[in-house]
């Protein structure tokens, strides 16, 4: 066996053992607050992040911000989404009410506490983290490929949504309930305005449309 491969096997067996030691501990309710904070953390970077993936898409911030720019602010509050996303399910298993395991993190509808609501969300941090490994990959899927798993996102944020307003405590506090309503708002608005692009786009433009613009007898193809 190589080094590397023993110092690997002995950092997990050390994480798995101080992981099963941690879990003895009464933490109280710091656990349970930790991931309703990190959720909400995690839930309001998913949906900047969707706002900024479609600000590309649709070109709507050209002139105002650069694309280079809301790329990088794209890719970085994708990953820091997942990573809140990590500490909300992981506070979980600290939690000494609920009890939660391993598998229930991971395992959609296993969970022990409203497991439809929560299985969503189990879902929805699959697809996220699906979607958000394949910025690495773009090159080895290929350009369609990652665009048809881009698509997931949407997914991943409508079941973000519902798994956050119907198992989350705090959906009530105006604050939360806000936050709910404005990313609804603006990501259902820009996708609205993305499929109306795209429509235009795919349309013929009419034989008016093109004398007005400037295209004359000679610069039309010619038919047969
Ligand atoms: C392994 C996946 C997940 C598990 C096990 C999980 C578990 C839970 C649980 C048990 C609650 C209820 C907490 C409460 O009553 O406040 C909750 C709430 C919530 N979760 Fe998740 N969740 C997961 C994924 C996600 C994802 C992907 C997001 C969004 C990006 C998210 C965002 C939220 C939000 C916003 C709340 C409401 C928090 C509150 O009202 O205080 N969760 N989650």
């Amino acid at each position: 066996m190589s080094t590397r491969v023993l110092v690997v096997a002995s950092l997990l067996l050390a994480s798995l053992a101080s992981g099963l030691a941690l879990r003895m501990g009464d933490y109280g309710t710091a656990p349970w607050m930790l991931s309703r904070g990190s959720g909400l953390v995690a839930f309001g970077l998913l949906s900047l992040s969707m706002v900024m993936g479609l600000l590309i898409s649709t070109k709507a911030a050209d002139g105002t911000l650069s694309r280079p720019f809301v790329f990088t602010i794209h890719q970085f509050v994708s990953v820091l989404s997942l990573a809140f996303m990590a500490v909300h399910g992981g506070a979980l298993l600290f939690d000494g009410f609920l009890r939660f395991g391993p598998l229930a993190l991971l395992v959609p509808f296993a969970a022990p506490y409203r497991p439809f609501w929560v299985g969503l969300g189990v879902i929805a941090a699959w697809s996220a983290a699906a979607v958000t490994a394949s910025f690495w990959f773009r090159k080895r899927i290929g350009q369609r490929n990652w665009r048809r798993l881009h698509y997931a996102s949407f997914g991943a944020y409508v079941l973000a949504l519902g798994h956050g307003v119907f198992s989350g405590t705090d959906t009530s506090l105006p604050l939360v309930a806000g936050m709910y309503v404005i990313s609804f708002a603006a990501v259902a608005g820009l996708l609205t305005y993305r499929i109306g692009v795209a429509s235009r786009k795919a349309r013929p433009a009419p034989a008016g449309a093109a004398r007005r613009s400037g295209m004359t007898s000679a610069a039309r193809p010619r038919s047969r």
